[in-house]
């Protein structure tokens, strides 16, 4: 797997720094509030499993698998539903992460539908963000890293749903993406 990866762009240790600084920045903005962290799968896992605990609060976590229609590599900005919320949230403070904001179409599209159940609040905790990318006004609350736009893979992030599980994010080699 690894003799796929061209380089390592953000280290384990990188990570390991990044996401206990979000997560004390969280529990500081998020004392005495009831939090709802919800979990978009399956890319935000890693960076959601590894947030929640460095969050000092008590919270509930849940999650929602989206999907964007058409078959292109490209956000559509259409958005199915695959799994939704188990309860309502009118008396949570809903805590969105994600593994990477990149055209912003489907953040868009995930916090229009959750605002509209009348929660107290919604923002969004991202590991990343193509910043140079964005198509719509939509801007992450909280975010771990903002990066250059190219592909990257690991600590969730896939390319054909395979190197999720790198402990670190990296970019692909070119050969990657021709073998399956
Ligand atoms: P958006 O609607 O364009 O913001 O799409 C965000 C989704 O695109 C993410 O949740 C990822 O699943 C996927 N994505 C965007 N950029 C990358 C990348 O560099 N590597 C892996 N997945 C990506
Ligand atoms: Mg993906």
């Amino acid at each position: 797997m690894e003799e796929y990866i061209a380089k390592v762009l953000i280290t384990r240790e990188a990570l390991g720094k990044r996401v206990a600084e979000l997560g004390a920045e969280i529990t500081r903005d998020y004392e005495g509030k009831n939090i709802l962290v919800l979990g978009i799968l399956k890319g935000a896992v890693p960076f959601m499993a590894d947030l929640i605990r460095e969050i000092k609060l008590p919270l509930t976590y849940d999650f929602m698998a989206l999907s964007s229609y058409g078959a292109s590599t490209q956000s559509s900005g259409v958005v199915r539903i695959l799994k939704d919320l188990e309860r309502s949230v009118e008396d949570v403070h809903i805590l969105i992460t994600e593994d990477i904001v990149d055209s912003g179409l489907t953040l868009k599209y995930l916090k229009e539908n959750l605002t509209a159940r009348n929660p107290l609040s919604v923002k969004v905790a991202t590991l990343l963000d193509k910043a140079t990318r964005r198509q719509v006004d939509v801007f992450p609350d909280y975010n771990g890293f903002t990066i250059p736009d190219e592909f990257v893979v690991g600590y969730g992030l896939d390319f054909n749903e395979q190197y999720r599980n790198l402990p670190y994010v990296g970019v692909l080699k070119q050969e990657a993406y021709k073998v399956d």
